[in-house]
C-alpha cells in the first residue's frame, strides 16, 4: 500500500527564518513562502533528491497548527506524508482495520491539490501520518 515518502512536515514559528536556516547551514534549495488561507498555513519546501521537507507557519487565527506551535514554541516535527497509489482503496482498507481517520473520515484536497487523509497519531506510534495519492 505504501509507496514513497512524499514529505516530512515541520511546524516553525517563522517560515522566512526557517528558510534562511536551511539555506545558510545546508546551502539547500528552498522555495519561496506560499500561503494557503484555506488550509491555514504558509509553507516553504526544502528540496532533497528523494523527498522534501515542508516548513509550515500558522496562517490566520484558526490555523490547525496553531496549538502545535503553542506547545512547541521553537517548532517541531508535525507529520510525515506517505504516498499511496489509490487513496479510496487505502481508506477502505483502513476502515476495515478500524483505523481512526481524522476530520470527516473522507479524503480531502491537500495543499498539493491531491487527495489526502490524516491518520490518528495514537494508532501510529505517536506520529501523525498523512496519506497522499501519488
Ligand atoms: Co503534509
Amino acid at each position: 500500500m505504501l509507496k514513497k515518502l512524499n514529505h516530512i512536515a515541520i511546524v516553525v514559528p517563522d517560515v522566512k527564518k526557517a528558510k534562511e536556516i536551511y539555506k545558510q547551514n545546508f546551502n539547500a534549495v528552498v522555495s519561496d513562502p506560499k500561503s494557503y488561507p484555506e488550509h491555514g498555513v504558509t509553507v516553504v519546501f526544502v528540496e532533497l533528491e528523494n523527498t522534501k521537507i515542508e516548513l509550515m507557519e500558522p496562517y490566520g487565527k484558526n490555523s490547525p497548527i496553531m496549538k502545535f506551535l503553542e506547545k512547541n514554541p521553537d517548532g517541531g516535527m508535525h507529520h510525515i506524508c506517505l504516498e499511496v497509489s489509490d487513496i479510496n482503496k487505502s481508506l477502505e482498507n483502513l476502515n476495515n482495520k478500524k483505523v481512526t481517520i481524522l476530520g470527516s473520515g473522507k479524503p480531502t484536497t491537500g495543499s498539493h491539490n491531491k487527495p489526502i487523509l490524516f491518520l490518528h497519531p495514537k494508532e501510529f506510534c505517536g506520529t501523525l501520518i498523512e496519506l497522499e495519492e501519488e
